[in-house]
């Protein structure tokens, strides 16, 4: 590769206000690196000893870059494991969107390209704009029938908020109510103390998941119903941000499983329900 003209032309003014009269010469030839990036050589602007740097294959910016961003995304992925994401859900982001359709911008920062953005249409244009609008204290509850992207949906501003902003939220738990209700059973079966410290890390989590509320048909045993009670209870007075899905569609069908005193937080935090439609996305 040659330098353009314009850059030499620029290297030898820069040069020649230096006070300096020697012409700059000409550049040695690029070279390529191991994997056939061009690496051009450089020229060292330092008084009489400025000069021409030769290419070295070893240090190709190019390969730099994209260790940079490997190592970028690969301590992303490590973080979405570690919070509990399935790997299924850590496909897609939601993106940014442009100004003028969807109000203010609030999901730039996302610089990966491994996450697609999600689909928008007629079905879902509602809750992609009630996503875009999210602040860091507001719930979001998504309701609607099987395969509508209930869970694409809050695990993808999940991320995003992760992406974002890694260092504000403290702790992330990715569950479901199963997993959730399964995992303070069997740390409960060691003593009571290990249960209690199993619900605590949910309930003090900075940013939590909880997939597919009521997803068993089961009424809530005693415990549940308090546990879901102290959780929801506590995150509202401390303003810890909640994600939820749920295939139970009416406000009402879910006081009857958690009560009224949570379903009033929850409606406070969330102002308003999600509801996804249009048809099974696995099916086509
Ligand atoms: N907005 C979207 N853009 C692209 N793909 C989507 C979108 N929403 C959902 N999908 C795809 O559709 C499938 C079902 O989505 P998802 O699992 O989020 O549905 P769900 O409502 O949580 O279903 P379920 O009630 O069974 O839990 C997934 O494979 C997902 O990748
Ligand atoms: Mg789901
Ligand atoms: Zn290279």
């Amino acid at each position: 590769m040659k330098h353009p003209d314009w850059l030499m032309d620029k290297l030898r003014s820069e040069f020649a206000r230096s006070g300096l009269n020697k012409d700059i010469g000409n550049p040695p030839p690029s070279i390529r690196c191991a994997l056939g990036h061009t690496v051009a050589a450089r020229w060292m602007l330092n008084g009489e000893l400025s000069h021409w740097r030769p290419p070295n294959p070893e240090k190709c910016g190019e390969c730099e870059s994209q260790e940079q961003k490997a190592h970028y995304i690969d301590t992303l992925i490590d973080r979405f494991r570690k919070v509990g994401i399935p790997e299924e859900h850590q496909e897609w982001s939601l993106g940014w969107a442009p100004a003028k359709e969807y109000g203010k911008v609030v999901h730039a920062g996302i610089r990966t390209d491994f996450r697609d953005v999600v689909m928008v249409d007629k079905h879902n244009q509602h809750a992609y704009k009630s996503c875009l609008g999210h602040q860091r204290h507001n719930w979001v509850l998504f309701s609607g029938p099987v395969g509508t992207g209930k869970t694409t949906f809050v695990t993808a501003l999940m991320m995003d908020m992760i992406e974002r902003d890694p260092r504000r939220y403290s702790k992330p738990v990715w569950t479901t109510e199963s997993a959730l209700f399964r995992n303070c059973d069997i740390a409960g079966a060691k003593d009571y103390a290990e249960r209690i410290k199993m619900l605590d890390k949910h309930i003090r989590s900075g940013l939590l998941v909880i997939d597919d509320l009521g997803a068993s048909r089961r009424p809530l045993t005693d415990w549940q119903g308090g546990a879901m009670r102290d959780l929801f209870d506590d995150r509202h007075s401390r303003k810890l941000p909640t994600l939820l899905t749920t295939n139970i569609s009416r406000w009402e069908d879910l006081a009857k499983r958690y009560g009224e005193h949570v379903v009033s937080r929850i409606h406070s935090r969330c102002k308003t329900m999600n509801v996804l439609g249009g048809p099974d996305r696995r099916m086509g």
